[in-house]
């Protein structure tokens, strides 16, 4: 019945040019929040910038190294820089970079605050997690900027991980 009066309006409103949004209204709760979800996911997609950006601070991303080179290097290697053949992945060059590459910082971010150090996990906290992925990030060749990287889920989400620099 409510379907079938719908395209009856959707045909007359053709007719009468109703707007979309008319449209919308008289089907009321079941489709409204579907074009508000719609709406919101247009704008953070816009909102987002790229770690090509300047996305942390130099220094937190020094602080990083430290942790690192006492929580990772036993197994990501003492030189972060250095291509090891074997063992666990590398945390920097081409491979990893397109491992991420089309995520978000908070992806990566989440992974590495719940999952490591593989040894150990779940004991980072969200300061030190922001650290180790600066240092990750400037060893990558991705420039350091103004202000430091986020802690919040929000503003991790709008970093997007672009391997390449967008055009
Ligand atoms: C005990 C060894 C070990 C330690 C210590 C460790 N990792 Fe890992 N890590 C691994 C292994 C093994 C993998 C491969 C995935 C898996 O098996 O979980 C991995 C995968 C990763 C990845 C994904 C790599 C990719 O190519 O996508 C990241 C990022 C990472 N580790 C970060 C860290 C950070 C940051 C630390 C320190 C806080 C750390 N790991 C400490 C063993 C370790």
């Amino acid at each position: 019945m409510r379907i079938t009066t719908g395209l009856l309006l959707l045909r007359n409103s053709r007719k009468t040019e109703c707007s979309a949004n008319q449209f919308l209204a008289f089907l009321g709760v079941r489709a409204a929040p579907f074009a508000l979800l719609a709406t919101a996911a247009l704008v953070q997609a816009q909102e987002t910038v790229s770690v090509w950006d300047g996305v942390y601070a130099q220094e937190q991303a020094n602080g990083g190294k430290v942790m690192y080179d006492q929580q990772c290097s036993l197994c990501h290697g003492a030189d972060v820089l250095k291509v090891r053949s074997e063992g666990p992945p590398n945390l920097t060059g081409p491979a990893f970079k397109e491992n991420w590459n089309g995520l978000t910082v908070s992806d990566l971010f989440e992974y590495i605050k719940k999952g490591m150090p593989r040894n150990n996990p779940g004991h980072l906290t969200s300061e030190q997690t922001a650290s180790i992925v600066a240092f990750i990030l400037t060893s990558n060749g991705f420039p350091a900027g103004q202000k430091e990287l986020p802690t919040d889920p929000t503003g991790l989400k709008a970093i997007r991980f672009d391997a390449a620099k967008p055009k």
